[in-house]
């Protein structure tokens, strides 16, 4: 193939293609705070379901880097075609698994649709082969679908309030326009089903078919990442069909984490991080206009962090070999805690009122929200040079090795 140029095609909260320059520069900085201060051993073995981009590509990143482990990742991405790009998570993974060879570090990459029997069978049948057991779980799963392997029912989730019709503001991401949203409820059936996509279910079965397969180490720690958030988006989040999976994702946790305690000495753990971009939050509606205030007020209090710098925390605080996670009074390790610092939020809460179309890029860091976003497909990443063509046809050679 030879190499073309590449610029962003955007609809909308969805990129078409990604720069493979960019996002092998993107992973490069997630590597570099990583590796600031962490002791780069530690752990041995890590998996990481749904590795490729937003939490759990950091998640990934440090545990390779940050802690020395030899990573094993799952992940749904499309691989380049001929004069298509690959998605951002394939370009994403292909710069991790460079890197680590070059650090003497192993990893591996299962693509392909991790709610399915086939995949966790072929995941489970790799780390099998590479003969050692798993000391560190991630679970970061952000898919709108899922087909349930034991019906072959398929389910959408729903970004839906629950009772009663939400009106709020939301950012046309199309036109940039600041327009009056109204959310009609979401059915039962609606309720369910974003249960069944984004709930625990699956990762009880992930957890359950990799401990039957005693691929699990003794002390073994799973972590699986929530949302909470303000009273603000409550209504299309924490109270709504989302807000329902992830409390069933919780308490999903909690049985596991009885469960591994007693039979590994090993602990499962809810991880509440903080409202970031990334493809998955792009989606929700309200959600981009909280975020482009709540950057507005982080940045200028000297808080913000990128998924990168809120794992690198969650590693080093909590979840490193040797500490013990703190956790709130249900049981979650909270690193939303400088999202959810009063005065934040109040600051989030006052500006909320005064936003319009006309004072968006004024009153909000909508500018950061659009940058980052573009930076998810690696695009705008300083130091890239965009006017010369790259190679696009990247592979992954553990998934090649695979097939
Ligand atoms: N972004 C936020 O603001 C935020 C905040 C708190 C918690 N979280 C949670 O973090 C988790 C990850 O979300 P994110 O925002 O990083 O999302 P993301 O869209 O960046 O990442 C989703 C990952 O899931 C993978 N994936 C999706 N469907 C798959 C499938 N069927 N099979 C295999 N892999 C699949 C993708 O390849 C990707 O690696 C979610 O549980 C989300 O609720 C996100």
């Amino acid at each position: 193939m030879p190499k073309q140029l590449v610029a962003p095609r955007i609809r909308s909260f969805i990129c078409l293609n990604a720069h493979p320059g960019g996002c092998a520069a993107n992973v490069d900085a997630e590597i570099a705070v990583a590796t600031t201060g962490a002791p780069g051993t530690g752990l041995r073995d890590a998996l990481v379901v749904g590795a490729s981009t937003g939490y759990g590509l950091s998640s990934l990143v440090s545990a390779i880097f940050g802690y020395g482990a030899r990573g094993t990742a799952v992940c749904l991405e499309r691989p380049p075609q001929g004069e298509k790009t690959a998605s951002a998570g394939w370009y994403n993974l292909a710069a991790v698994e460079r890197r680590a060879r070059e650090h003497g570090r192993e990893l591996s990459v299962v693509n392909g649709d991790a709610f399915s029997d086939e995949i966790k069978r072929d995941t489970l049948a790799r780390l099998a082969r590479a003969g050692t057991k798993l000391d560190c779980v991630v679970y970061s799963l952000a898919s709108p679908k899922r087909t349930d392997p034991q019906t072959g029912v398929s389910y959408s989730s729903a970004l839906k309030p629950i009772g009663a019709p939400f009106r709020s503001r939301s950012i046309n991401l199309g036109n940039d326009q600041v327009t009056p949203v109204e959310i009609g409820p979401a059915s039962d059936a609606e309720i369910e089903a974003t249960r069944k996509v984004m709930g625990g279910e699956d990762f009880a079965a992930w957890i359950r078919a990799l401990e039957e397969a005693e691929l699990l180490a003794e002390g073994c720690r799973v972590v699986a990442y929530s949302y909470i958030g303000p009273a603000l988006t409550f209504p299309i989040y924490r109270s709504g069909t989302i807000g329902k999976a992830k409390e069933d994702l919780e308490a999903t946790a909690r049985t596991l984490s009885t469960a591994l305690a007693s039979r590994l000495r090993g602990a499962a753990y809810v991880s509440v991080n903080k409202a970031l971009v990334t493809q998955a939050s792009a989606a929700i509606p309200v959600v981009p206009l909280y975020i482009s205030l709540l950057y507005k007020v982080m940045k200028e209090a000297g808080t913000h962090e990128g998924t990168a710098q809120q794992i690198a925390r969650l590693f080093r605080d909590h979840l490193a070999p040797g500490r013990s996670p703190a956790t709130d009074e249900a049981g979650r390790i909270r690193i939303d805690d400088l999202e959810m610092e009063a005065g934040v939020q109040a600051r989030v809460a006052a500006l909320w009122e005064t936003v319009t179309t006309e004072n968006l890029f004024e009153v909000t860091d909508y500018a950061g929200f659009k940058t980052d976003f573009r930076r998810l497909f690696g695009f705008e990443i300083p130091g890239v040079d965009y006017a010369t063509p790259v190679e696009t046809d990247l592979p992954i050679a553990s998934v090649a090795a695979a097939l």
